[in-house]
This record gives C-alpha cells, structure tokens and sequence, in this order.
C-alpha cells in the first residue's frame, strides 16, 4: 500500500509540471485520490488533475526563473526604484492572481490595510507571486516578511528576491490543508486561497482563520472564476465567508476591488 502510493506520488512527479510542488501536497492528494478505488493509471491522472486546479492553473505558462533572476540582478537593489516596481509588475503579471490585481495594485493594499499602518510584519499564505507587491505596502522599511506555498522553485526565487533587495523576508514551501504556519506578525494575508484549499479540505476555512496566530487577518475571495465568468461569484463568497466567520466575535471591514472582494479580521 506504502509502496503503492510511492509509485503514484513518482509517476506525478515525472511529469514536470508538479516536479516543483510540495510533496507532502502531493502526497495528501494521492491519498485521497487513491480512497476512490481508481486504477493506478486513473489516479495518476486524477491527482494530476486535482494539482492542476488547486495550483498549476494560476500559472498558464511555465515560468522561467532563471530568466527572471538574470533581469532583477541588473537591476539597482531600492524596491522602489522605478524600474524595478516595472520589473515586479511584469512578474507578478506570469500568476494569474497577482495579474488580476495589478489594476488596482495602487490602492488594494493601502485602503485595506490603512488602519493598522505601518505595517511592521506580515505573513502571506499560499502566495503566489505576491510578496513582489511588497513596494506598494503600507509597511515599515524594514518590515519581516514570511511567505509559503507548494512550489520549490518559486520558493527559491522569493528567497532570492528577499535577499537581492535587502527584505527581511523568508519564504518557505508549506501545504495549509496539513500545517499551519505559527508565526506572530501584524498582518497574515489569505487572499483568494481559500476555494482552492477547499477543494482538498472542505472544512480547512474555519479551522485556518482561527489558528493562525495574528490578530489581523487579510482574507479575499476571486470575484470572477479563472476562465473570466463573474455571475453571483461576489455575493456567493460574501455568504460563504458569513457563514466561516459566523460565531466569532472578530471586527470585519470589508473591501470591495474589481477584481476582488478583501474581509480584514481583527480578532
Ligand atoms: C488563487 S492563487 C492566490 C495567490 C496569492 N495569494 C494571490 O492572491 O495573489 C492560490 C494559491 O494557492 C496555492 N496553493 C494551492 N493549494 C495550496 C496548499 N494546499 N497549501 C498552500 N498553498 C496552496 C497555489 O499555488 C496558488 O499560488
């Protein structure tokens, strides 16, 4: 049986496209893809599928960053030098959620979070390619930075982008349906996370947004779906975060974007 989910967790891994992704990810998707009495090939599949999903598909084309670190070491190393916001915004333009929120990318973060500026510490779950929206932060120059996800190579790069701009900041590869982070931090950012983490544990919302140790937690929801279809999605979420939160007594504001709809908690 253990050799048997060994097999499947290599097969997916053969193909590169999850070669990057974090094991224990893959390993939980395998898990209860395999519960479903598939055969090997169909559960190969399966998994790959459910990958895809929940991670893959944010990024339509596999992203070089070997290409993307020869651009940013030309580059001067103040985060906020105006080259260098053009070279995070052609990057986060490659995830499809930082993409849909460079529209706003001037006031997102600063309407949400103005009350509780500057911000000296944050940690950003399921990231994506968001910490690269740090210069447009209401933070502290020397802000601590955490940031997780499942794929090693984008792990690497934040780290190296960290470092090459003198960030405070750490990212490291986490999958949230079985760890989550004990960081204190002003601020932890949820954003558009949780319908994909729902997919693989339905009742991972709740349990996420009461363990995470900060006492302000930045939570959005996707107003339109990946293939571009916004049809009720905003007051569908809207409910569904009522009913995640319903029973606690936290201090919600609420934020509307075009592209988003963003909930700051204060526990
Ligand atoms: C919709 S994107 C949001 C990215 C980022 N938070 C943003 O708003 O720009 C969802 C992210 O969740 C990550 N993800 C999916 N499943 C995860 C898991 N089990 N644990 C941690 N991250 C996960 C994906 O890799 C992807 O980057």
């Amino acid at each position: 049986m253990k050799e048997n989910l060994e097999l499947l967790i290599q097969e997916v891994q053969r193909n590169s496209k999850y070669r990057h992704i974090d094991r224990q990810l893959i390993e939980n998707v395998a898990i209860l893809e395999t519960a479903k009495g598939r055969s090997f090939k169909d559960s190969v599949k399966a998994v790959r599928n459910k990958l895809h999903q929940i991670a893959n598909a944010y990024q339509p084309t596999s992203i070089s960053y070997t290409k993307i670190i020869e651009k940013m070491i030309s580059l001067p190393t103040d985060l906020k030098h105006p080259s260098v916001r053009t070279f995070c915004q052609e990057t986060m333009r490659l995830h499809t959620s930082t993409r849909e929120r460079l529209p706003e990318l001037e006031t997102f973060f600063l309407t949400s979070l103005g009350s509780m500026a500057p911000i000296t510490s944050l940690l950003d779950v399921a990231c994506g390619l968001n910490p690269l929206a740090l210069a447009w932060m209401p933070t502290t120059p020397d802000v601590r930075v955490y940031a997780c996800d499942v794929f090693g190579d984008q792990i690497d790069f934040l780290n190296r982008f960290f470092t090459y701009f003198g960030i405070n900041g750490q990212a490291f590869s986490c999958d949230l349906t079985q760890t989550i982070p004990e960081i204190e931090v002003d601020v932890t950012f949820i954003l558009k996370t949780i319908p994909c983490l729902e997919q693989i544990d339905k009742n991972i919302a709740p349990r996420l947004l009461a363990n995470i140790k900060s006492k302000n937690l930045l939570v959005s929801f996707p107003t339109r779906s990946l293939a571009g279809q916004g049809k009720g999605m905003r007051q569908n979420y809207n409910q569904h975060f009522q009913e995640i939160v319903n029973g606690h007594n936290w201090r919600i504001s609420q934020f509307s974007f075009s592209n988003e709809e963003a909930y700051l908690i204060q526990k």
